[in-house]
């Protein structure tokens, strides 16, 4: 499975049947990892990861995936590299694109990771930027169709702050035909320009009732009201308690629907207890597939 884009920024590089083999790789990834086959995809092949900010399952899926495809990981935290002295970031992606074969980073600003990007003749990956997390979608896109066994025709309800994950989000669903209705507090809504160009493709609903958004939906979204980058942590005010997922939304939805989380969560502010650890929650497979979509898109742009 080979993709066209050198980069991986937002997740709209991907072209439909891309993004649809990537889905399907990952699970096969998946199931040969759980049946003890797992080809050296990235034999002495190096990744620099650079973390502006903290995070537990990009880092140890990234730093997993790649030693089990038999390559090496470097983790760089943005502080003890040059960068945090006034190095240039254009400097720092010449370097670092004469050692390693790829670089994944979290960043705050994701004008910075586009101008890593420009200045890399390495292929970048975002690993979560102010703007867009589409290794999340990757993920979140490969548990869909475990669960629902299809992807095209589905709605999907997003609730809650229109942020990172519901931009990549949006594109994820026009890429591959699921309709997408988000329900928001006024003033939270996702991406503009990410909604007009999606709309093209599927219904992209913008809405500020949670109750009219999962109505028929085959699959709820949620994420924290106050992502790493926000500064002000009195936000979730706007946001409670209409915009929490609880029993109460869950029931309104599809009596099949599957409830996920990029994680990490704040249990008793986005979502109750009840519905991130019941039964209709697929949470830790979410988590877990980070791995295997992770995998396969390395394994893509370094077309191996
Ligand atoms: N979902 C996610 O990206 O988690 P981390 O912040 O732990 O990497
Ligand atoms: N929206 C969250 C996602 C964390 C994985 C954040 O940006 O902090």
């Amino acid at each position: 499975m080979k993709v066209k884009t050198k980069d991986l920024l937002t997740l709209n590089e991907l072209s439909k049947n891309e993004l649809l083999g990537l889905v399907n790789e990952s699970i096969k990834l998946k199931k040969d990892l759980k049946k003890g086959i797992c080809k050296p995809l990235l034999k002495n092949k190096t990744l620099a990861m650079i973390f502006q900010k903290p995070s537990t399952r990009t880092r140890v899926s990234f730093e997993t995936g790649v030693f089990q495809l038999g390559g090496y990981a470097l983790n760089l935290s943005a502080d003890d590299l040059q960068l945090k002295r006034g190095e240039t970031i254009e400097d720092t992606a010449k370097t670092l694109s004469r050692y390693v074969d790829m670089i994944m980073a979290r960043v705050y600003s994701h004008d910075e990771l586009e101008i890593l990007a420009k200045n890399s003749t390495v292929p970048v990956i975002n690993g979560l930027s102010d703007s867009f997390h589409p290794c999340q979608i990757l993920a979140d896109l490969m548990t869909i169709k475990e669960k629902k066994k299809k992807l095209e025709g589905l709605k999907i309800a997003w609730i809650g702050d229109g942020n990172n994950v519901c931009n990549s989000l949006i594109y994820g669903c026009a890429k591959t035909s699921i309709d997408i209705s988000i329900a928001t507090p006024k003033g939270y809504e996702p991406n503009s320009a990410v909604v007009k160009e999606s709309k093209k493709l599927v219904d992209v609903q913008l809405l500020n009732d949670p109750v009219l958004a999962v109505k028929n939906a085959d699959v709820v979204v949620t994420d924290t009201f106050v992502s790493i980058h926000h500064q002000v942590t009195d936000r979730t005010k706007d946001f409670l308690p209409k915009f929490q997922v609880n029993s109460n939304l869950m029931k309104k939805a599809n009596h099949d629907a599957i409830f996920l989380h990029c994680l990490p969560a704040k249990r008793g502010q986005e979502v109750t207890s009840d519905v991130i650890d019941g039964p209709q929650s697929v949470i830790w497979d979410e988590a877990e597939n980070r791995l295997h979509a992770q995998k396969a898109l390395m394994a893509s742009l370094l077309r191996v």
